[in-house]
């Protein structure tokens, strides 16, 4: 017998969403919507497909390990140097790795609760004890980490704005608070990767707060707004001197060709993530007043999704929606089994997957 990590026996295994396939294999479904993911339904821009298909010519060469000209496009976009960025396989593998990098073993790393499923998962990884911080009513409240974080001796402290599955977000001026208070020795993971569909004026200014804070790690991702999340690509923003050690452990050419070549052309595309922002924004204020009119009660949203907490198990609702060709999340997993999570998706589907909870909500 090989050895096996013991902390193998303390990760549940990942729980990622139904895939529409393989639903519509199963129950003979013709048509099957999938609005789980928090994907974006308009798919990618254009001009990054065309730049996708060019770039298969090169499939046989490896990628420029440091992402060069992705890291000046999104340097001179964001306003930050291009050592201050570190690519990889998903904003997932930028968590990952400053994880890795900066988490203490042994210590704990608070997680919000309920929040993404990664952040225990990386925590656990690198020997780290994730602790749950409840977001009351959903909403963030920052003095509990704060409390929690002197409690605990944490080293590790993930931030989502806005926060998945909730869709509440912080205050920059919160954010700056706390990572003053909280102190140097503890890493800081902003998770950003909802960021752009956060209408709040209000919202943390990642950029700004890594200026700020060496001890703050800044995650973004091509997955949600720009439509990319089957090519597998998001970034860490921080300090050159942290991006040089995440750098060290990562995987070689983690963030794959065809992927840097499709995000060039995605981060130009600014009239495409507008109309998907504005298609994600609209969706979310069509969900939230149709859900409230039927006495739901809906968490607001910042993001491309929505919460709906039907005050009893959903599981029912969920599988009623599953045999009707309408795939969303149900919370169980989250620690919610009372809700389900919806992205906002094409209105058509929308009108849809309505009709499919009604009739599952009358039956
Ligand atoms: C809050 C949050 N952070 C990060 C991720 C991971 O995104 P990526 O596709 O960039 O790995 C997700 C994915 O759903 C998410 O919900």
């Amino acid at each position: 017998m090989t050895w096996r990590n013991p902390v193998l026996d303390l990760i549940p295994e990942y729980v990622a969403g139904k895939p529409a396939e393989e639903l519509a294999r199963e129950r003979g479904l013709a048509r099957v919507l999938k609005i789980a993911s928090n994907e974006n339904p308009l798919g990618p821009s254009p001009h990054a497909l065309a730049a996708l298909r060019e770039a298969t010519e090169r499939a046989h060469i490896y990628p420029d390990d440091h992402c060069r000209d992705l890291a000046d496009d999104v340097a001179a976009r964001v306003g930050v140097t291009a050592d201050m960025l570190l690519f990889g396989t998903g904003s997932d593998d930028a968590m990952h790795l400053a994880t890795w990098a900066f988490g203490e073993p042994g210590s704990a790393a608070l997680v919000p609760s309920p929040g993404f499923g990664g952040y225990p998962i990386f925590a656990r990884s690198f020997g780290l004890r994730p602790v749950p911080v409840d977001l009351p009513s959903y909403e963030w409240d920052l003095t509990r980490f704060l409390d929690a974080a002197r409690r605990e001796h944490a080293t590790v402290v993930y931030l989502a704005s806005p926060n998945n599955p909730t869709g509440t977000g912080l205050r920059h001026a919160d954010v700056v608070t706390f990572c003053e208070a909280v102190g140097n020795d503890v890493l800081i993971v902003l998770d950003m990767a909802y960021r752009e569909f956060d209408p709040d004026p209000d919202a943390p200014d990642d950029i700004a707060v890594v200026r700020k804070f060496d001890h703050v790690v800044a995650c973004r991702t091509f997955s949600k707004a720009y439509g990319l999340a089957g090519l597998r690509l998001g970034f860490a923003v921080a300090s050159p001197a942290r991006v040089r050690d995440m750098k060290k452990i990562r995987t070689p050419f983690a963030a794959n060709g065809l992927a840097l070549a499709a995000a060039r052309a995605a981060l130009d595309d600014t009239a495409h993530l507008e109309k998907s922002v504005r298609l994600a924004r609209d969706g979310v204020d069509w969900w939230t007043a149709r859900l409230v009119a039927r006495g739901l009660s809906v968490v607001p949203s910042r993001a491309n999704f929505i919460m709906v907490d039907f005050g009893r198990d959903a599981a029912a609702i969920y599988n009623g929606l599953l045999e009707r060709g309408v795939i969303v999340r149900h919370l169980k997993s989250f620690g919610v089994p009372t809700a389900l999570r919806i992205t906002a998706g094409l209105p058509d589907d929308n009108e849809f997957a309505l009709a499919m909870l009604d009739e599952v909500l009358g039956a």
